[in-house]
């Protein structure tokens, strides 16, 4: 489950076109567990009315900063204390000077006041507005006081004009609220590295050796890691996966590249996992031109040589180094044997068939002090979850 779960979140929508966006993000959030409390602001209520945002957050939507008062809401008040983030999407260039200024002319800006929540801004405007040099000074001034400023992009603008300007795709915003709630985890101050997806072998200008997996439970550890306050650097074979927002991806194709990346990022790090599925044999020599069947006939032997074992063959003092151990039979007997050889502290094993393509897992923790914890099938977010908890136990002793 997402580090949004039970988190509070004062989600303002001000005076852009992108507002129609900020539904969807509101449906993001709710859908990870946050409980989300929406301004819409007068100007953002010419582009979208709060119906919708009622249905997605089952919660009433604020607009005037005289709501009457009740024994559990004093207003703004309420609104800045309670909240655990105050996200503003889209930003407009007003809303960014008014926050900038501290001035509080509506019920947004007045909760913002009111709160010492962290501040996450998506500005949208014309590439001209966001290039101002006020605009520019006023996310300065925000950023110095520790605010988190996600986008703009650039594409097509509401002018129809292409620059930058764009708000960020919700699932972005998403991402850096993810980051800012997790600073404080049981990572914090912690560098990570993550390997995901599988590796491709060339064979010639065309084609590859490589396997079915798809990077999802790698990328679920990368993104747990970031919920728990760490430094995330994914090294990552092919995948159409998203980077979880605020890692670092190298992207890799080859098993010999992945020993390279991760060789290198592993420098100062606390704890490399290893959850690619790196190819053990790659091609011997490959092919500049494209193989041809007609100079085959019926056959074709493949020369193959060995791969380096990168887990195995890095390490620095207090690098805590954890594996993975896909298998089809003896699980436990093949992680066990994996743990001693590649000298790691812990290796979730699973069942390759079962793993590969699917949404959950079924993982085994196996320890050297020969302890084995079966867990059930559940979700590779979940057990991405499990993992880090574990790897924040290993590292706090
Ligand atoms: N691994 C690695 N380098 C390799 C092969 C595997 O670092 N060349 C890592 C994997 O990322 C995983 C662990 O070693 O964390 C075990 O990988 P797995 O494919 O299960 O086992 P192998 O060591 O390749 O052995 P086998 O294929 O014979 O089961």
């Amino acid at each position: 489950m997402s580090i949004l779960r039970g988190a509070r979140i004062l989600l303002g929508i001000t005076g852009g076109v992108a507002a129609h966006k900020s539904v969807d993000l509101a449906s993001k959030l709710v859908q990870q567990g946050a409980t989300v409390d929406v301004v819409l602001t007068d100007a953002a209520r010419n582009f979208l009315g709060p119906a919708g945002l009622q249905a997605i957050t089952r919660r009433p939507v604020y607009g005037s900063v005289f709501e009457p008062w009740t024994a559990d809401f004093a207003g703004h008040i309420t609104l800045g204390e309670e909240s655990d983030l105050l996200i503003v999407a889209p930003a407009t260039v007003n809303v960014v000077a008014e926050l900038a200024l501290g001035l509080a002319p509506d019920m947004l800006t007045t909760a913002a006041l009111a709160s010492t929540a962290p501040l996450l801004i998506a500005p949208a405007m014309e590439d001209t507005m966001f290039r101002h040099p006020a605009m520019q000074q006023n996310l300065e001034t925000l950023r110095a006081r520790g605010a988190m400023v996600v986008g703009p992009e650039s594409g097509r603008l509401a002018s129809g004009e292409q620059g930058i300007g764009r708000m960020s795709e919700p699932a972005t915003i998403v991402g850096a609220a993810r980051k800012i709630l997790g600073r404080n985890g049981i990572l914090q101050g912690r560098r990570i590295v993550v390997t995901a997806g599988g590796t491709r072998e060339a064979l010639d200008p065309v084609r590859y050796l490589g396997n079915r997996s798809t990077g999802l439970m790698g990328y679920a550890i990368a993104q747990s890691a970031i919920d728990a306050g760490a430094a995330v650097t994914l090294v990552s074979g092919p995948t159409s996966l998203d980077t979880p927002y605020g890692a670092e991806r190298i992207d890799v194709q080859t098993a010999v590249e992945m020993k390279e990346a991760v060789t290198e990022a592993v420098n100062g790090a606390d704890v490399i996992i290893m959850s690619a599925a790196v190819a053990d044999y790659r091609p011997n020599a490959v092919r500049s031109e494209k193989i041809k069947k007609s100079e085959l006939g019926a056959t074709l032997s493949l020369d193959l040589v060995t791969n380096p074992d990168i887990i195995a063959s890095i390490g620095h003092d207090g690098l805590i180094k954890i594996g993975f151990a896909a298998e089809t039979s003896n699980l436990v007997e093949h992680a066990q044997r994996k743990l001693r050889e590649k000298g790691l502290h812990l290796v979730v094993a699973n069942n390759a068939e079962q793993a590969i393509g699917s949404r959950d897992n079924q993982v085994t923790l196996v320890w050297p002090n020969g302890d084995v914890d079966q867990l059930p099938l559940m979700p590779k977010s979940d057990v991405a979850e499990l993992v880090i908890e574990r790897v924040g136990t290993l590292l706090a002793g």
